[in-house]
């Protein structure tokens, strides 16, 4: 199977917000708003200063990744194309779809990375080999 998307296919997706005096509320709703429906949700938080995670790609899942908290930045690579994208507000989400490597990275002190998948987890819808990506891409 071959892939044909590529890191221009990853957009900034606005979520809704509703502010009052009394902070903000974003809120994810079943299927309206978000282009999958959403079967898990994950986060990730503590993360050391200068530490890299992610790391692989995805062969048939879509992700949301959102800045819950503090910054980090997003590299997306396609096998041909790069790009980094910076996220640091709770009320947008970047869309990463499948078969695209990813790598997240210059995490804030305190940062939550929150993704929003659209199937359970499953280790073989990874590509956590770089050359293997290639291949999967037919780079
Ligand atoms: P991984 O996806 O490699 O982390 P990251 O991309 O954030 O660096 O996952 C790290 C570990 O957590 C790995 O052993 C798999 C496990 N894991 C689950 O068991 N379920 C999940 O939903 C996720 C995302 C990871």
């Amino acid at each position: 199977m071959t892939i044909s998307n590529t890191v221009y296919d990853c957009n900034i997706l606005p979520l809704s917000k509703i502010h009052n005096r009394a902070g903000n509320i974003t809120i994810v709703e079943g299927n309206s708003g978000v282009p999958f429906p959403i079967k898990r949700i994950y986060y990730l938080y503590d993360i050391p200063g200068g530490e890299t995670r992610g790391g692989h790609a995805h062969k048939e899942l879509f992700q949301l990744i959102v800045a819950a908290s503090g910054s980090f930045d997003v590299l997306l690579d396609d096998g041909k194309n790069k790009k980094i994208v910076t996220l640091n507000r709770p009320d947008y989400a970047l869309m990463v779809v499948p078969g695209i490597w990813r790598e997240l990275f210059e995490f804030s002190s305190g940062a939550i990375c929150m993704v929003l998948a659209s199937q359970k987890y499953d280790e073989s819808d990874y590509l956590r080999d770089y050359n293997n990506f290639l291949k999967f891409r037919n780079v």
